[in-house]
């Protein structure tokens, strides 16, 4: 498969504080990538230096073979980039506004007309072509957003947490958004804090920590990776507090957390059972009911997150 993003040994300090860490990683073309990772890992910052807003200070990004400093320009006319806030004019209509970034791209003003028409029939924005902007609902307006970011046709679309504040059906129309996207053609590139989200959009993830990339891969192979389970234990009276502190002292629990129904404990598969048992009766606590599940991606955040906090 083609790269479109090659990323290489990049750093970005500010000041003295190294926000990305000597990352070096590759996004494949026509895939959406999601880039996951706990407040203040450095994934905006790593996103703004790919969207040429900020520069590297050590290290190279490259979108199809340009480089994101030298060839500033160039990256810019075939990226689109989609802001948390929204870009538009509320003012303006749907169309006004696509009108006006598609001439702030330079798009000649034919190509504009076809263009507008085919995105707002992708993103579902036709009717509302004529309406000012200010007065969509949330949803719309974030599609509008995306919209104003596709109008030159960029070969890339990067999307910093594009859900945050949507309602559940409000997030799962952008997913379809997103993946209609793609079937354009276009590479997308988002940070979301969903790991559903990731989960169900994202052909391959990146977690990243303190600056670093800690975990790499496909979601459901970071989900089967081999050696670990995902126990939950309910019991009574269930003062999981106590025994969570407790069970996060032996050496191979990989984490454990208090869920809805009790404490879910991520452990490798060797770890005998009986030894995490014996805590909850030395605490009193009578069984209720053990279960077993896979781990969701959300357990493998909450470990690689984890780790590099040790
Ligand atoms: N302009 C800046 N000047 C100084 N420090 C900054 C600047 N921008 C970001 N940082 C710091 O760099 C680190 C990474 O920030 P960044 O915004 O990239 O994290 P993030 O992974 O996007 O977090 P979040 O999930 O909260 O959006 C943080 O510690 C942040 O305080
Ligand atoms: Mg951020």
């Amino acid at each position: 498969m083609e790269q479109i993003i090659e990323i290489r040994s990049l750093s970005k300090k500010y000041g003295d504080f190294t926000a990305v860490n000597d990352v070096s990683m590759a996004v494949e073309k026509g895939t959406i990538f999601g880039l996951l990772g706990p407040n203040g890992a450095g994934k905006s910052t790593l996103i703004r230096v790919l969207a040429c807003q900020s520069r590297p200070t050590v290290g190279h990004a490259y979108i199809s073979g340009l480089d994101v400093v030298s060839d500033r320009k160039e990256v810019l006319s075939i990226i689109g980039v989609v802001p948390q806030e929204n870009s538009f004019y509320d003012e303006l209509t749907v169309s006004e506004n696509l009108n006006y970034f598609g001439s702030l791209y330079g798009v000649p003003v034919i190509e504009i007309k076809k263009r507008s028409h085919k995105i707002l029939d992708m993103l579902k924005l036709s009717e509302k072509s004529a309406s000012r902007a200010g007065a969509l609902s949330g949803g719309m307006k974030t599609r509008l957003n995306i919209a104003c970011a596709l109008i030159h046709k960029p070969d890339m679309l990067i999307l910093d947490e594009p859900s945050v504040g949507l309602d559940p059906v409000s997030r799962k129309a952008l997913w379809d958004t997103i993946r209609t996207v793609k079937e354009e053609g276009t590479t997308i590139l988002m940070t979301t804090h969903y790991m559903e989200e990731a989960d169900m959009l994202c052909d391959r993830i990146v977690i990243m920590n303190r600056g670093k990339i800690v975990v790499e891969g496909k979601p459901y192979e970071l989900k089967n990776r081999t050696g670990e389970s995902v126990i939950l234990i309910t019991s009574e009276p269930g003062d999981y507090q106590v025994l969570k502190t407790e069970i996060e002292k032996k050496e191979p629990i990989l984490s454990c957390n208090i869920g809805e129904k009790g404490l879910k404990i991520t452990l490798r598969d060797e770890m005998p059972l009986d030894e995490i048992l014996d805590i909850f009766s030395s605490h009193g606590e009578k069984i209720k009911i053990v279960g077993t599940s896979k781990p969701t991606l959300e357990d493998v955040f909450i470990h690689a997150a984890g780790e590099a906090w040790h």
